[in-house]
C-alpha cells in the first residue's frame, strides 16, 4: 500500500542525494514526507512494491529517472503570478529595442506567456526563452492548454485578447492563441549543470531557488549574471533574494536587481 511506504535513513539519504546532485533541490529530513509521498507516486505508477527496486530503476532507466526528478520538484505556478516585476518592465524598457527574455525555471509556461501577453499589448517586439528542468512541464507549455483556475488573475480584456475559451469537453480549459505561443520557445536547461548559449536583456529566475541551499544558489546566480547584458534585469521570487551572495547587480525593486 502506498500509505506504507517508508524509506530508511540510508534509502531518504541516497534519493535526496540524487535529488539534489540533478536538480539542486534539498529533500532533508523535513521534506521526508514530500519525498515519501512523491516516491510513493511513481512506484504505485511503475507498480513496483520495494523501495531499493524503485532505486535500481532510477539507476538504469533515464526515463523513469526523469520522471522521479519531476515528481520530486514543485512545479507550482499560475498565470500573472507575482506580476509587479513585469509592470514596472512595461514602465521603464524603451520599445525602440528588440528584448531578448529569459524564463529560467518555467515550469508549464504561465511565467513566460504572462509575460508575453502584456509586452504584446504595450507593442514591445521581443522573444522568450521559457526552460525548466522537467520534460514534463515543458511538454505542458508547449501544448499552451490550460485549467481556467490558472487564469483567473489575468484581466478580462487580455483573456479574451490573447487566449481560446475550451469547449465540450475542453470547456474548463483555455488555450494559449498562436500570436503569442510563437514568441515563447521552450527547451529544457538545467540551472545546475547547463551553461547558457546566449545573452539576455530580462531574466526570470523566479520561485526555484528557495528550494536549493546557499552554494547551489550562489552557483545559479553565477551562471544566470553571465547570460545577463550590461544593463540588463534580473528577477527572482518574491519570497526570494540575493541577500548572503556575492553577485555584483544593483537592486532595483524588491527581488529585482539590475546589472550595471
Ligand atoms: C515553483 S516552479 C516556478 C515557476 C515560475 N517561475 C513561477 O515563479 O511561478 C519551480 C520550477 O523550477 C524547476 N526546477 C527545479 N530545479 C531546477 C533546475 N535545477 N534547473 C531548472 N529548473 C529547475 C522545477 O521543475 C519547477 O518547474
Amino acid at each position: 500500500m502506498v500509505t506504507e511506504t517508508e524509506l530508511s535513513p540510508g534509502q531518504h539519504k541516497k534519493l535526496s542525494r540524487i535529488v539534489y546532485e540533478e536538480s539542486g533541490v534539498v529533500l532533508n529530513e523535513k521534506k521526508y514526507s514530500l519525498l515519501v509521498a512523491r516516491i510513493a507516486k511513481r512506484m504505485r505508477i511503475t507498480k513496483i512494491t520495494s523501495v531499493n527496486d524503485y532505486i535500481n530503476l532510477i539507476s538504469s532507466d533515464p526515463g523513469e529517472f526523469s520522471e522521479f526528478i519531476d515528481a520530486t520538484t514543485t512545479n507550482h505556478t499560475f498565470f500573472f503570478r507575482e506580476n509587479k516585476h513585469c509592470e514596472y518592465l512595461i514602465k521603464i524598457l524603451d520599445k525602440k529595442n528588440t528584448l531578448k527574455i529569459w524564463s529560467a525555471a518555467s515550469s508549464s509556461g504561465e511565467e513566460a506567456f504572462s509575460i508575453a501577453i502584456q509586452l504584446l499589448a504595450n507593442s514591445f517586439s521581443f522573444s522568450i526563452f521559457a526552460s525548466d528542468v522537467s520534460d514534463s512541464m515543458l511538454n505542458l507549455g508547449r501544448r499552451a492548454v490550460y485549467p481556467k483556475a490558472r487564469v483567473k488573475d489575468v484581466p478580462l480584456s487580455m483573456l479574451h485578447a490573447y487566449f481560446q475559451k475550451g469547449k465540450d469537453k475542453k470547456k474548463g480549459y483555455v488555450k494559449v492563441k498562436p500570436a503569442v505561443q510563437q514568441l515563447v520557445t521552450f527547451a529544457k536547461f538545467n540551472l545546475l549543470s547547463d551553461t547558457p548559449a546566449d545573452t539576455f536583456d530580462i531574466i526570470f529566475c523566479r520561485n526555484v531557488m528557495i528550494y536549493f541551499d546557499t552554494p547551489t544558489r550562489q552557483r545559479v546566480v553565477d551562471n544566470l549574471c553571465q547570460a545577463l547584458k550590461p544593463g540588463g534585469y534580473f528577477f527572482v521570487g518574491l519570497a526570494e533574494s540575493l541577500n548572503g551572495l556575492d553577485h555584483s547587480l544593483t537592486t532595483i525593486l524588491p527581488s529585482g536587481y539590475q546589472k550595471k
